[in-house]
């Protein structure tokens, strides 16, 4: 799986963050090389990221990330047609929040090793309703020509334990094509079936042509 790296604007923009969201401690999982968490620390916001690849040092995240960004960047040569580029105005201003976000995460990780945290979903070592918000950006859903229907089942349900407020998930498409993934619907009716709320909303980014919706799902208040 490729590991990217995406910056504070980017996180703000897909998962349409206020103020008031960034008041409590945010968990971002799956982090990757976490600009959001990196520029969250300068900003007095108290985010950590989970993450199973920071298991490894220094040397092999710096080795996987440039593979993970050229692999990216070809994904996209191959797929033109199916991104806009609206929000980011070029490529070379997407190329320079990556670079700038990679850099940042590079020092951060050194610095701050504490917010990094090797993990891995679905299952987090994490106490119950620990943080205020989960901030999940291109694992589920992009990923969902290999991670069927009940893993994001049982990775949705453990980051909603974790959380005492929402879990917001974006994109809601699959990598490369952009297509809808084809289990959402079913996923959502489990979900709610088994108590959580789930609501699908628009955020002011698009990338991925169509891809402009979050998934926000809540636990129970009880549980
Ligand atoms: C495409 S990157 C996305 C990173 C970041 N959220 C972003 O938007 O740039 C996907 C990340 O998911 C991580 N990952 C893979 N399996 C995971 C799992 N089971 N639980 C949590 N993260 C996982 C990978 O190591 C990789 O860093």
């Amino acid at each position: 799986m490729i590991m990217s790296s995406r910056s504070f604007l980017e996180y703000r923009a897909m998962f349409a963050l206020e103020e008031r969201d960034l008041d409590g401690v945010v968990l971002d999982c799956a982090g990757g090389a976490s600009g959001f968490v990196a520029e969250a620390g300068t900003r007095g916001v108290r985010a950590v990221a989970a993450d199973p690849l920071y298991a490894h040092g220094a040397a092999v995240l710096s080795e996987r990330l440039s593979a993970g960004l050229e692999q990216g960047d070809a994904m996209i040569d191959a797929n033109a047609e199916r991104f806009v580029w609206t929000w980011y105005g070029s490529a070379e201003r997407r190329h320079e929040l990556r670079r700038a976000a990679r850099r940042a995460f590079a020092a951060d990780i050194r610095r701050r090793p504490g917010s990094y945290l090797a993990a891995g979903l679905p299952r987090l070592p994490l106490a119950a309703r620990s943080v205020d918000l989960v901030l999940c950006s291109h694992l589920l859903f992009t990923w969902a020509d290999r991670l069927d229907q009940e893993w994001h089942r049982a990775a949705i349900t453990e980051l909603a334990r974790v959380s005492r407020g929402e879990v917001r998930i974006f994109p809601l498409v699959r990598m490369g094509d952009g297509e809808p993934v084809p289990f959402l619907g079913a996923l959502l009716a489990d979900l709610r079936a088994a108590g959580l709320s789930c609501e699908v909303r628009q955020v002011p980014y698009e990338f991925q042509r169509g891809a402009r919706h979050l998934l926000a799902v809540t636990g129970s208040r009880t549980g």
